[in-house]
């Protein structure tokens, strides 16, 4: 690579099966997020920096340019909304659904529906489709917990096994999308580091087939 390039990649899943990738692609960090506070890790290749953060951060990161190149659930690039980015590779990783879910076998309730939710956009724009109007509760995690304690009817939630909905007495109801990791890439860094940038993304793509 003879560009300076910043990769933005979260902790977890994303780091864990973008490796291969990036493995192919040449690039081996120095460093393991899961054993090292630093934020900023080094790689084999001196021009390759990767910056570990929230996996809802990562289309902001890359949007302003503050990383030229991320890895990103369709999750989160729906609530983002992409502006500022291209998604030029389904890298078929962290494979899972969108999905609403309620409690198993309790009948749909009357009225307007409470929904909570960390994916709000996606929701609101679901519930829309069916021509329903519904109150939408923003949560940050465990929205498995919402319709026991009665804060919601229905939650929407990823789904991969389905372990987490039974453990909490929970089924999924309706399949609102597919979701895997895609590479996002900064506009304006795809033009002033085309070569570089360009040789990942055919790398990428490259290695998922
Ligand atoms: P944040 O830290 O920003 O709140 P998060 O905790 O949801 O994000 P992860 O759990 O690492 O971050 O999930 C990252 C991505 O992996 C999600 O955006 C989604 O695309 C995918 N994902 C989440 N849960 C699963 C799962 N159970 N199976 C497969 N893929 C998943
Ligand atoms: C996600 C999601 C669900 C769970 C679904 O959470 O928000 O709670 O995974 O996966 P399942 O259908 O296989 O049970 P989280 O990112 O916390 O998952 P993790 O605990 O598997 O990392």
């Amino acid at each position: 690579m003879s560009d300076k390039l910043t990769i933005a990649l979260s902790k977890g899943r994303i780091y864990k099966e973008t490796l291969p990738l990036l493995k192919q692609a040449g690039i081996e960090p120095v460093d393991d997020p899961e054993t090292s506070r630093k934020l900023i890790l080094d790689t084999n290749q001196d021009n390759v920096k990767l910056v570990i953060i929230r996996a809802t951060d990562v289309p902001t990161y890359v949007q302003y340019g503050a990383a030229d190149v991320g890895v990103a659930g369709k999750d989160v690039l729906m609530e983002h909304g992409g502006e500022g980015l291209y998604e030029p590779v389904d890298l078929k990783i962290a494979k899972c659904k969108l999905m609403t879910a309620g409690i198993k076998g309790q009948p749909a309730p009357n009225g307007r529906l409470r929904i909570a939710t960390k994916f709000v956009n996606s929701a609101r724009a679901f519930y829309a489709k069916q021509g329903k109007q519904v109150e939408i509760i923003k949560l940050y995690g465990s929205m498995e917990l919402a319709p026991i304690v009665k804060l919601a009817d229905y939650i929407v939630d990823l789904v991969d096994t389905g372990n987490t909905l039974k453990a909490n007495g929970l089924e999924p109801l309706e399949h609102i999308c597919d979701v895997s990791s895609r590479l996002v890439i900064n506009k304006a860094a795809m033009k002033m580091k085309h070569k570089s940038i360009q040789a990942l993304i055919d790398s990428f793509a490259a290695a998922v087939k």
